[in-house]
């Protein structure tokens, strides 16, 4: 005997969003993790199949998002067995936050089947457990809007503690992604430990920039604030014709561009449509010039995090 299938849905989501390094992120409509799940009567999880992506784990504990489903059924005690199928529209290794919204959907799928014993924020920890595996360390930049939807502020990985907070009606993301894989692993370890004090006043003096100008609708500030000491200047150079976007984006309207998560995507903020048509158009003209297969986005932030779908 088999129980009814349950299906949600979890978003994609672009973090760091230049000076927030592992701290600040928000959820992208379409693309994202559809995970289904029913009960089976072998007391085990088991993947019954994965599309939209090649080469993930088919060994649930392998996998972020049995790892973060097993998570919280062990939480509760849940002995039965429970089956999957999951159906990826965003790829590993993007930077769109696919390891997060697989961790997400993970958890937030069981959590249904259970009948919702935790509450949305009370399936951070779980959802964690799968991001952790994917990039070896605990952050929630990309699970909190993977999550929650909107605009999240990390306050502290470590505690959890985890804040949405508003921005313009009127502000676009327009993102390039070349195809190349960036592993997030391989990225994190690039970027050294240490920080000179004085890049990390500049850092911090953004970061605080960034907050006000989102929750105060000032797109100048904004654009002010979108200045990374930390990741950019090394990241970039991973990037295919990263400088050159840039400038393209900026010189056509972007009130700021930078990398999303760890790359490959680059992904710009704008105010208005018009704007960010343009914008695209500019990204368009860089990448055609080159050899490389590009996939272009463009969407307002989706204000919407995970949800069941079935
Ligand atoms: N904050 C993370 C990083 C995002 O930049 O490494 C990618 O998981």
């Amino acid at each position: 005997m088999t129980s009814n299938k349950i299906k949600v849905f979890a978003p994609a989501s672009i973090a760091n969003v230049s000076c927030g390094f592992d701290i600040f992120g928000f959820a992208l409509p379409d693309l994202g993790d559809y995970v289904e799940v029913w009960f089976n009567e072998s007391g085990k999880l088991v993947i019954e199949s994965i599309t939209g992506a090649d080469g993930l784990p088919t060994k649930p504990e392998l996998n972020v998002t049995t790892v973060a489903a097993q998570a919280l059924l062990e939480a509760v005690g849940e002995k039965r067995g429970v089956s999957f199928n999951i159906q990826k529209t965003v790829k590993p290794g993007s930077g769109l936050g696919s390891s997060s919204s697989a961790a997400v959907a993970g958890a937030f799928a069981v959590n249904e089947l259970l009948g919702n014993p935790f509450t949305l924020r009370e399936l951070l920890p779980f959802a964690g457990v799968g991001e952790q595996l994917a990039s070896n360390q605990l952050h929630f930049d990309n699970v909190a809007p993977s999550l929650f939807g909107g605009f999240s502020v990390v306050r502290s990985n470590e505690e959890m503690d985890v804040l949405s907070i508003s921005y313009p009606k009127d502000l676009w993301v327009v993102a390039a992604h070349p195809q190349v894989e960036i592993k997030t692993k391989q990225a994190k370890r690039m970027l050294g430990r240490t920080m000179p004090i004085s890049n990390a006043v500049i850092q911090w003096g953004n970061v605080a920039g960034l907050v006000l100008a989102l929750t105060s609708n000032d797109y100048d500030l904004l654009g002010r604030s979108m200045v990374d000491m930390l990741a950019e200047p090394k990241r970039s150079k991973l990037i295919p014709h990263y400088d050159k976007a840039k400038d393209a984006t900026l010189a056509a309207g972007a009130i700021g561009t930078n990398i999303a998560g760890s790359g490959p995507t680059i992904f710009s903020f704008c105010k208005g449509e018009a704007s960010a048509n343009k914008v695209m158009s500019a990204y368009k003209k860089v990448y055609g010039l080159s050899n490389l297969e590009v996939n272009y986005y463009k969407s307002k932030i989706n204000p919407e995090g995970a949800k069941r779908i079935k």
